[in-house]
């Protein structure tokens, strides 16, 4: 076991930057910036119902989850041609590349944009290319994951796996978003069960605003090998021990469930909580766009909001590898490296 060595508040931030991620919840559209939704509907002659960049970002202000989806979809109409896919992930990436972010598993959500006429390759090949891209320049390892919208229709997802599958190899596995209450995981139970069948890595978000009774479905009903959120397992001691005999993992987001109110503050987040209770739970962005901050500002922001400590940094981002759909090799490669670096940290009495 790797002695964690221990190191003072004022440096746990520095460490928190340093230490090498995966991010394994980031929606793609998620990361538009308001100055790049305005420069895409520019270059696109999209009209926006905003006058300008400020305008955008003070509408940002959510009461819930709906609230967000609302302008999180207005803000992707800006997004028409392969080019406009490219830039928006290569600008994601090199941002992520900043906080050592050394594997990035990317949600993106294909019926946003095959419901405006944008065809389903133009955004496959866009998002492909763009991590094809980034891995040639930086080293960033980067895969898609093509998540179905919940408030759409099985039948629309089943066409939407039609459309996807030609490019089968260019994503590894597929999720469920958007809107969850009254959107519970067995309405998409048939066509999990054959994206399970193509061999996809099946994800599902369960337990944002839901209930535990979504995350028990997502797992019995839809194979889900990873939970999305999940904050809302700690209601339910059973499901707490099912997720922690299996190390089922929970892609947490501190900041999204700060702003879209699922906890009043930071330091009500139950984050810790999950983590004492022997989860494999991870620290992730979300909509890094809307909620105030990428990777870094999501780990530096909820460790200074409670009393976590270099221990639980390093079971983060240890449990982001171990969480990850990478290959083994590329696990333990990274495990080494989140070693190397917690040894920089020693403090040495000289
Ligand atoms: N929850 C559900 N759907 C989403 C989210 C989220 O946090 N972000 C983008 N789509
Ligand atoms: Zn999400």
């Amino acid at each position: 076991m790797f002695k964690i060595p221990p190191v003072s508040a004022a440096r746990l931030p520095e460490l928190l930057r340093a230490m090498p991620k995966a991010e394994l919840h980031i929606h793609i559209e998620g990361s538009l910036e308001p100055e790049l939704i305005f420069a895409l509907a520019q270059r696109n002659g999209v009209t926006l119902p905003y006058a300008s960049v400020q305008a955008l970002r003070s509408a940002y202000a959510f009461s819930n989850l709906q609230s967000f989806l609302d302008i999180y979809y207005a803000g992707a109409s800006v997004l028409l041609h392969e080019q406009d896919f490219y830039d928006m992930a290569r600008a994601y990436l090199a941002r992520a590349v900043q906080d050592n972010v050394v594997h990035a598993e990317i949600f993106f959500d294909p019926q946003t944009h095959t419901a405006r006429g944008v065809p389903m390759e133009t955004v496959i090949h866009g998002l492909h290319r763009a991590c094809q891209d980034a891995r040639a320049e930086s080293g960033i390892s980067a895969t898609l994951i093509l998540c179905f919208l919940r408030h759409l229709s099985e039948e629309d997802a089943f066409a939407t796996l039609e459309q996807a599958l030609p490019w089968q190899d260019k994503f590894i596995g597929v999720g469920l978003d958007s809107s969850e209450v009254g959107h519970p995981p067995e309405k998409f139970a048939r066509v999990f069960a054959r994206c399970r069948e193509l061999g996809l890595h099946v994800v599902a978000h369960a337990g944002e605003e839901g209930p535990p009774a979504y995350i028990w479905s997502a797992l019995d009903v839809l194979g889900a090998e990873r939970i999305d959120h999940g904050v809302q397992a700690l209601h339910d001691v059973a499901l707490v021990q099912r997720l922690a005999q299996n190390r089922t993992p929970l892609t947490v987001c501190p900041l999204s469930n700060q702003k879209l109110c699922v906890f009043p503050n930071l330091k009500d987040h139950n984050l810790p909580q999950l983590l004492e209770a022997g989860l494999c739970a991870t620290v992730n962005s979300d909509d890094p766009a809307y909620f105030g901050g990428y990777l870094n500002d999501n780990l530096v922001q909820v460790f200074a909001a409670t009393d976590m400590t270099a221990r639980h940094a390093y079971q983060l981002a240890s449990n982001s590898f171990e969480a990850s759909f990478a290959p083994e090799a590329d696990k333990r490669l990274w495990q080494h490296r989140l070693k190397e670096v917690f040894e920089l940290f020693v403090e040495h009495d000289y």
